[in-house]
């Protein structure tokens, strides 16, 4: 396995409160890796959002859960913000309505907002007090199957203790790397929207091998477990994905005739106009989120 990974590292227990604003996807998957792995335990979790309703799942486990966003900055000392972009002003301007006025204790924010850069987070944030430390994280779905992709910039005032710790976070579901944040967007457009250009991979494998007659069940989850399967190729060796794909390739034989209709069929270019424009589209998301 790539020596960067290091799930296989103990896992550091967190003792700060941790909350999430906003209890979605990606909230609950970054929630089930830190207590699965052993790191904190549910009775530190406060997670917020609108719809008590929706957050059965946080409380039938023993979080503490609240319509008040508010809730979350007086109880949790590590705070996810995990809402949808465009929801952060409301979401934050909510939770200032109700703060009081003597509030200074320190928080560390933790975005996972597409496109909303430390800048603008730290502008939002300001009115919350000088106590407020940032750090910025894109990661991924395959974070709730342990097998995540993050990269993380470290913001106004974040420690090298609050780095290692989100980093840990992250490692225990997958890998993490820290970065310049004038790579997020870009991280965000391959690994962040990644799972879904590869799920159309997946789906396109086994669409293939059906029209072949292989029955469907079978052609998806072939095409998966050779997409798993060719992942750890290039992890856990030193080869090159072209010297990997040599190896497939013999000489006049089958594969590099499906090879030269992939290339015909441009797939390559493909690939590099999609994580292009997700990348364009996650700057424009920022744009939108340009404090008045
Ligand atoms: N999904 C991905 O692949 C991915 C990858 C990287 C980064 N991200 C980022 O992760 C963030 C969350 O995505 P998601 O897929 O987890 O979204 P999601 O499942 O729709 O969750 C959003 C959550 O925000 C809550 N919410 C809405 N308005 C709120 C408010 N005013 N105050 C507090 N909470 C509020 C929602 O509550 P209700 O259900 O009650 O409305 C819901 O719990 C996004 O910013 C996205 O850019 C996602």
């Amino acid at each position: 396995m790539s020596s960067d990974k290091i799930c296989n590292a103990p896992h550091p227990t967190i003792k700060e409160s941790i909350g999430f604003i906003g209890g979605g996807n990606m909230a609950k998957a970054i929630c089930s890796g830190i207590i699965n792995k052993g790191m904190a335990q549910y009775s530190q979790i406060y997670v917020s959002s609108p719809h008590i309703e929706n957050l059965g799942w946080w409380i039938q486990n023993g979080a503490t859960a609240s319509i008040e966003n508010v809730k979350i900055l007086e109880k949790a000392q590590i705070i996810f913000l995990s809402v949808k972009p465009h929801i952060l002003p409301l979401a934050v301007a909510s939770m200032l309505k109700t703060l009081p006025a003597n509030f200074t204790e320190p928080r560390l924010f933790v975005s996972i907002l597409a496109g909303v850069t430390l800048d603008q987070l730290s502008k939002t944030l300001r009115p919350v007090g000088d106590n407020v430390r940032l750090i910025r994280v894109m990661p991924n779905t395959p974070v709730m199957v342990g097998e995540g992709c993050a990269a993380l910039c470290a913001g106004n005032g974040a420690t090298a203790h609050d780095v290692k710790t989100i980093t840990s976070i992250f490692s225990v579901s997958g890998i993490c790397k820290e970065v310049p944040e004038s790579m997020i967007n870009s991280i965000g457009a391959l690994s962040g929207s990644g799972p879904a250009f590869i799920y159309l991979v997946i789906e396109a494998l086994a669409d293939a091998g059906v029209k072949q007659g292989i029955p469907r069940a079978m052609a998806i989850e072939m095409a998966a477990q050779t997409t798993l399967g060719a992942a750890k190729m290039v992890l856990s060796t030193d080869k090159h994905t072209a010297v990997l794909r040599d190896e497939v390739c013999s000489p006049g034989g089958t594969t590099i005739c499906g090879v030269h209709e992939l290339e015909s069929g441009g797939v390559r270019a493909a690939m590099f106009n999609a994580v292009e424009a997700a990348a364009k589209k996650s700057a424009l998301l920022g744009q939108q989120q340009q404090p008045k």
